[in-house]
């Protein structure tokens, strides 16, 4: 991709969305050279994620899949308002539902999500749990590009984070998730402001 344009992001989420604040708190210390939030949009009535986005001016809208006939119809909407919104990035923070084909062909290469753990092990949900109980030594998080299958896509970034002996799989969660933090803004970054390729499944950075 050659950098020509402003990022827009629009932001699906359906929990506490601590990764969204700490996107946005870098955006607001100037992080990001060449971006935007445009809005947020959550399929959980009571997600936290609303209220930071409302808190931060940014568009928040709530949509309940059971409002509409089918999971189809539903992305359409999302589709709709993320490109009534100038939306031309969107990402997954803690949006715990898979993507459909409708948002797929409406942003190809465009949805990128945080997942705790290193992909390939440990797709799925309660990733750090199943670190912990498999025993690896070392865990972590990965930020890569969304693709029909489950956490799937080509990688954009990882994070190793050691799982010690003194460890409770909260502990770990707790450790990998201050290391998302870090690593979702550090993918943001370079994917908006870098040149870079796919080369089958990976993703090359040219500058
Ligand atoms: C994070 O652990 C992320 O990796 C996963 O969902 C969780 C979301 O947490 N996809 P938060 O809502 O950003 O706090």
């Amino acid at each position: 991709m050659t950098l020509t344009n402003r990022a827009v992001i629009g932001v699906l989420a359906s929990g506490r969305g601590s990764n969204f604040a700490s996107l946005l708190k870098k955006h607001h210390e100037g992080y990001f050279k060449n971006l935007t939030f445009a809005c947020l949009i959550s399929n959980k009535k009571s997600a936290p994620a609303l209220e930071i986005a409302r808190e931060n001016d940014i568009p928040a809208y709530h949509l309940s899949i059971k409002e509409f006939p089918d999971k189809d119809e539903y992305e359409k909407e999302i589709v709709r308002i993320l490109k009534s919104s100038g939306v031309n990035w969107v990402i997954l923070a803690g949006y715990m539902r898979l993507i459909g084909k409708p948002l797929l062909e409406a942003f190809p290469e465009r949805i990128i999500n945080i997942h705790p753990s290193l992909l390939p092990a440990f797709p799925g949900l309660n990733a750090q749990e199943q670190a912990f109980h498999y025993g690896v030594k070392t865990s972590g998080c990965t930020v890569h590009f969304v693709d029909d299958g489950l956490d799937s896509g080509p990688i954009i970034g990882q994070e190793t984070v050691s799982v010690l002996e003194t460890d409770t799989a909260a502990d770990l969660s707790q450790r990998i998730l201050a290391e998302e933090h870090k690593l979702f803004a550090r993918c943001l970054k370079r994917i908006t402001e870098e040149n870079w390729t796919l080369d089958g499944r990976r993703v090359i950075f040219k500058s």
